[in-house]
């Protein structure tokens, strides 16, 4: 089932060369922060760019409910009224997350050094994720949580009255606790402190600092230690919100194996801790060329430019850059798919607490569509049977999550046959303008029943 609604089934066909201009959405994770933090700010803050997907509309809808006017101008263009750190007041109804992992603990984190008692919930996918991860730190401020068995949503949290500023060793690489405490953390009294192994996206960091607040980054041998000096008057900012590389991967990796095809993708944020999937496409012979370098509100953009790639080869991709490409692993496996040779992807447990359990999401699709893909807790391995020999036909389970859908559409283009999915629905929740986009570019989606 599709979040809001009755499934939608798609099928995607091999199609001619892609080409154009392919225009993807603002960044996800930007535009929730975008909004967050303009509603912990006093005054107006106006956003060009913003995603207006599900994901984000939901965030839009929890700010009001905290207080904040949240203001739709059109053409992407919002304006936040914020109420400032600790102004959030107690939302008189249960906040709905829908889909989102990101929206929902960044809120927790918002509003957990306040005195106010707030029930969350999304849809069936948010509801099976774990959120002890989140609250375990936050109990530490002197929040209190009551949820369903295993720490999942629905859930409930009393904010602390009288917070304590903490330091916490973030046990997971995960943006979503780090950012969570951090944003606990501005209306504590003090320092918070926040130590990350790995780093993972920095955007809330760079958008504290923007906003006006005190924080400091520090590269040690344990990791990323970054503390923010609590209770700031957080500055409205006007904030352009750059493309989403995660979007972005979607018709990068499509023209990188559609035969003849050559896709310009402007505009694309290109912060380090984000840009892991492009580096790994090179190594693998992608021909992937950054054009118009250029720095944008502080982050690296450039567009991107993907041509068909005869010649793609598997690769062990570095554990390391797992943190810079979480989103991306579902895509890279359907490049890998068309490859020389073993794609080995290790020190990716997290993808199994995603929106769906994304190595079994994809394990499974794969399979069925004729590639050989092995499986552990935190790695999998895709057989690549290179280009033209990739035989399709199957019908895929999306799983509630808008990556797996999109994936599988992207396989379809340059299979033998016709790839299925169960339900696209969820493509809405972080690209709306999926399908018209790829059919702009020349590919062949089809509604249809599967
Ligand atoms: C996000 C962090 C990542 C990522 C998600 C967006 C963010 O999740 O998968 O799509 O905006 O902070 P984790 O923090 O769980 O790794």
């Amino acid at each position: 089932m599709s979040s809001h609604g009755s499934p939608i089934p798609m099928s995607s066909n091999a199609c001619g060369p892609l080409s154009g201009v392919a225009n993807v959405p603002g960044d996800k994770s930007i535009s929730h922060r975008s909004l967050i933090l303009g509603a912990l700010s006093v005054g107006e803050t106006s956003i060009t760019g913003l995603l207006e997907g599900q994901d984000v509309l939901d965030t839009a809808k929890a700010m009001r409910g905290f207080g904040a006017t949240v203001t739709e101008h059109g053409d992407g263009k919002w304006t936040v009224n914020g109420v400032g750190v600790g102004g959030f007041a107690e939302p008189d109804q249960v906040i709905d997350c829908g889909n989102s992992g990101t929206g929902v603990r960044l809120i927790m984190g918002a509003m957990a050094t306040s005195p106010i008692t707030v029930t969350f919930t999304g849809d069936a996918s948010l509801n099976g994720r774990p959120m002890a991860r989140v609250t375990d730190p936050l109990a530490l401020f002197g929040t209190q949580s009551v949820g369903r068995e295993g720490g999942r949503l629905p859930m409930t949290l009393v904010g602390a009255a009288n917070p304590i500023p903490v330091e916490y060793t973030v046990p997971v690489p995960s943006a979503q606790v780090k950012s969570a405490v951090l944003l606990a953390g501005l209306n504590a009294p003090g320092k918070t402190i926040v130590i990350e192994a790995e780093a993972t996206r920095d955007h809330t960091e760079r958008m504290l600092a923007g906003f006006g607040a005190e924080i400091s980054v520090e590269e040690t041998d344990t990791g990323r230690v970054i503390t923010l000096t609590g209770q700031p008057e957080l500055k409205p900012q006007q904030i352009d919100v750059p493309r989403d590389p995660s979007s972005a991967a979607f018709p990068v990796c499509a023209a990188l194996i559609v035969p003849g095809s050559d896709v310009l993708v402007p505009g694309i944020g290109l912060n380090p801790t984000r840009a892991g999937l492009f580096t790994t496409l090179r190594e693998m012979g992608a021909d992937l060329t950054y054009e118009n370098e250029r720095e944008e509100g502080g982050e690296p953009v450039a567009d991107l430019r993907a041509r068909f790639s005869p010649d793609l080869k598997g690769i062990e991709v570095p554990p390391e850059r797992a943190a810079s490409m979480i989103d991306e692993y579902p895509v890279l496996s359907v490049v890998a798919s068309f490859a020389e040779g073993k794609t080995v992807m290790r020190g990716v447990k997290e993808l199994r607490v995603k929106e769906s359990d994304r190595i079994d999401a994809m394990a499974v699709g794969l399979r069925a569509n004729g590639v050989e893909v092995e499986e552990g807790p935190d790695w999998w391995i895709v057989t690549g049977r290179g280009h033209g020999n990739v035989q399709g036909g199957a019908t895929c389970a999306s799983h509630l999550d808008h990556r797996i859908a999109m994936s599988f559409l992207v396989l379809g283009m340059a299979t033998e046959n016709p790839v299925h999915v169960d339900d696209a629905g969820p493509i809405a929740t972080s690209f709306p303008i999926f399908e018209p986009l790829m059919a702009e570019l020349g590919a062949h989606i089809t509604r249809s029943a599967s």
